[in-house]
């Protein structure tokens, strides 16, 4: 298998293979609850009578996940920007011959370095922006960076949508959870990884788990009104789909543990080695946390 590169397992700088995303796409779609962030959305939208076309930026946008999703949930003549380092995975969003939501009007992808975002929102780029997006991208930006990103989308009275931002609510699940032994090595591999997911990728820092309650802070202070929910990937493994998210998942937790405690490598890989096992037998069940946020600017008129 190439290396997935997911976010738990991630080099210095990012290269997110299209696989890895096109297999968490449905564990994505099916962990998000869309319902409190939409009806706020859709509230907010109604209350500042809201005319012209949505507009969307979506930071670190991949293949087009988070734009699939959102899209069909919000309402018609949206006009999207979507901004990815990467420009194979660009290639991706509305690619494969499947047909564009016909709430989308129009459509721009732009290849761009988000580490340095004074270059990488140009022009008028988040005057024009009704929501900022971003899909699993939180935990590899640094808190200065996020803080800056807010002030300027505060400035412009922007909401700021941030999903799928993992949460370190992560849990494996054996069927048949005897061993012990098996289960402190599955929390060791855990602190592990959450040390791992505070290297930097890119952008001076990164906040890995801490992400969600650093966004919801700043979103605060800076005069957002935040709502959050929950949306834990529930892996089955006796489901083929979901087991091989799992694989690749714990394949990347290795890979990241690995690169974090070289000294371990013989306990690392005999944890591996059950764990790939209990997921091929279908014996385990893997959550995954991750929080969505939706920050409205609390501007005057909103109740
Ligand atoms: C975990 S993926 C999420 C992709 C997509 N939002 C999704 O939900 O499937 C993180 C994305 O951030 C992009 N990325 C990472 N660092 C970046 C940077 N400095 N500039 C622009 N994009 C970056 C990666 O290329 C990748 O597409």
């Amino acid at each position: 298998m190439t290396h997935p590169s997911p976010p738990n397992g991630m080099a210095a700088h990012s290269d997110f293979s299209s696989s890895w995303l096109a297999l968490r796409e449905t564990a994505d779609h099916r962990a998000r609850d869309v319902q409190p962030l939409s009806t706020a959305c859709r509230h907010w939208l109604t209350s500042r009578a809201h005319q012209g076309p949505l507009t969307l930026l979506d930071l670190g946008c991949g293949s087009g996940n988070n734009l699939r999703y959102l899209a069909p949930r919000l309402p018609p003549h949206q006009h999207w920007s979507l901004i990815d380092q990467d420009a194979s995975l660009l290639a991706h969003v509305g690619g494969d011959g499947s047909p564009r939501h016909d709430h989308i009007d129009e459509l721009t992808c732009l290849q761009r370095d988000l580490s340095r975002l004074d270059q990488a929102l140009t022009g008028d780029m988040l005057a024009g922006a009704d929501i900022v997006t971003a899909s699993a991208l939180l935990d590899l930006v640094s808190e200065p960076w996020l803080a800056t990103l807010i002030k300027q989308c505060a400035s412009h009275q922007c909401a700021v949508w941030l999903a799928m931002s993992i949460n370190g609510d992560n849990a494996l699940i054996d069927h048949d959870d005897g061993n012990t032994a098996l289960l402190e090595m599955d929390r060791h591999v855990q602190q592990l990884i959450k040390a791992h997911q505070q290297r930097d990728k890119g952008f001076n820092g990164a906040l890995g788990t801490h992400a969600p309650g650093v966004a919801r802070t700043l979103l605060e202070n800076a005069g957002y009104q935040a709502t959050t929910a929950d949306a834990p990937w529930q892996l089955d493994c006796r489901h083929p789909e979901e087991a091989l998210l799992a694989q690749a998942l714990v394949q990347g937790w290795l890979d990241a543990a690995l690169e974090q405690a070289p000294d371990q490598r013989k306990a690392l890989m005999q944890w591996h080695e059950s764990r790939q096992q209990h997921i091929a037998h279908g014996r385990l069940k893997v959550r995954v946390g991750h929080t969505d946020l939706l920050a409205i600017p609390d501007s005057p008129g909103m109740t």
